[in-house]
């Protein structure tokens, strides 16, 4: 059985799959293979292979005595690479091939009992629910001391596919990719280091595709709208009217959030990350340093987990309406972190909500409990729910609390503390945001 993620890719990839390598992946992949040190005579494991464009890269670095292996789930991906193989037999006597979930690497045969001195994947991190949780699973494969890259995308790279994975979460539906965690290079490192490995580097590769930087107009929506959820469509996920209809709506609407002077930007950059399980084999626990984590976080369930390398800061208790009947109660504390310090590291369970025009609200759909949200009007911060934040792994104290906002919207049974905080009818940005 193959989990729901494979059986989505598998849909999302057949079809792709005659012309794969007339895109830009071949270029990518021979990149990619240039920030790693393969030797000859060495074990590979190229996961979530495809056509097998980096595999047969690797092969050609390990020699006659080394070996390389390359997984995919989807059939059509695996007969191109085994057609390539078959065109050059006596160059890729030492390549195979297996189809299977990487997901569920225990499952296939040819890799039990084996550990490898290089484990990659390229291309396909942000299909996976939970990041790190996938790592942990794959580097169960490397041998101690051996090396794993990876590579994710940068938030503003494929912008299209990116409005329709925020209109998916909008509207509880599935899309085979889930790339919001990946903000900078530190989002990828704090990954590794959450599945316990030693980062060497995480770089940041520019023209993944070969166009740099490129504007759209911002009535360009509606085209994209068409190509990525009524042509693309290949899973059905939007065939029904009246989710099209939604969804539409929320593409605009998210479309235009991204807009600055009419103009929305897409950049073409992709973070490379390279990293190395221990040499004793156990799990890499970041050192202290600047960037040591001081706290971690997230829901009750641990489907939503985070860490911050920087203290809390800025201290709110918000009034407002949403704020109160999420809560379910009169009110929510938050607390700012500023988004490079911010690495989410689990977010299977994790939803974005838009409950007012303010702000993306975080939640877990595993135990409901809310997360924190991100302001439209303030880019680079992140506000978190105090209670979120795990006090057993917090080094350091909470600040006091600055200020109590949108006391106009206030339940009427709820007591502001006498604390000498700030008390604002509604908040700092009310003029930005057009409130009165
Ligand atoms: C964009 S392609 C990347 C292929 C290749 N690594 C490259 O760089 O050209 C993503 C690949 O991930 C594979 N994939 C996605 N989920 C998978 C899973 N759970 N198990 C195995 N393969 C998976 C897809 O079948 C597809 O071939």
């Amino acid at each position: 059985m193959t989990s729901e993620q494979a059986d989505r890719a598998v849909l999302f990839y057949e079809s792709r799959s005659f012309n794969y390598d007339d895109s830009w992946h071949d270029h990518f992949t021979q990149r990619f293979a240039a920030e790693i040190s393969i030797q000859p005579g060495q074990h590979v494991l190229d996961l979530a292979c495809g056509t097998g464009l980096l595999t047969f890269l690797e092969a050609d670095a390990v020699g006659s005595s080394g070996h390389a292996i390359g997984v995919d789930v989807t059939p059509g991906m695996l007969r191109v690479a085994e057609f390539k193989k078959r065109k050059e037999p006596e160059k890729y006597a030492k390549v195979d091939f297996y189809q299977g979930d990487i997901l569920k690497l225990q499952d296939i045969e040819a890799l039990k009992g084996k550990q490898f001195d290089v484990i990659t994947v390229s291309s396909a991190l942000v299909l996976f629910p939970d990041p790190a949780s996938a790592i942990e699973h794959w580097t169960e494969y490397l041998k101690p001391g051996g090396t794993f890259a990876v590579d994710s995308t940068h938030p503003r790279n494929l912008i299209p596919g990116m409005v329709l994975e925020r209109v998916a979460r909008r509207l509880d539906l599935q899309v085979p990719y889930n790339r919001e965690w990946s903000q900078n290079e530190s989002s990828l490192k704090g990954v590794l280091e959450s599945a316990g490995l030693n980062v060497d580097k995480v770089i940041t590769v520019e023209n993944q595709s070969g166009y740099g930087k490129r504007q759209y107009e911002v009535g360009q929506w509606d085209d994209f709208f068409v190509e990525n959820v009524i042509v693309k469509d290949v899973a059905r996920t939007f065939a029904n009217n009246d989710i099209r209809r939604k969804a539409q709506g929320l593409y605009k609407e998210e479309w235009e959030r991204l807009a600055v002077n009419g103009q929305v930007e897409e950049i073409d950059s992709v973070f490379l990350g390279v990293a190395r399980k221990p040499a004793d084999g156990s799990r890499y626990v970041a050192s202290s340093s600047s960037k040591e984590t001081v706290f971690e976080g997230g829901c009750r369930c641990g489907g939503v987990r985070y860490t911050s390398t920087q203290q809390p800061s800025h201290v709110t208790f918000c009034y407002c309406r949403a704020c109160s009947s999420i809560s379910g109660s009169g009110y929510l504390p938050f607390f700012h972190v500023d988004d490079d310090a911010l690495n989410f590291t689990h977010t299977s369970t994790m939803k974005t909500l838009v409950l007012s025009k303010f702000a993306d609200r975080f939640f877990c759909t595993g135990c409901g409990a809310p997360i924190g949200m991100k302001y439209h009007f303030e880019e680079g911060v992140t506000a978190l729910v105090l209670g979120s934040l795990d006090l057993d792994t917090f080094k350091g104290t909470i600040p006091k609390v600055e200020q109590h906002i949108f006391l106009r919207e206030k339940a009427p049974w709820v007591t502001v503390p006498d604390d000498g905080a700030k008390r604002l009818e509604t908040f700092a940005f009310a003029g930005q945001m057009g409130i009165e």
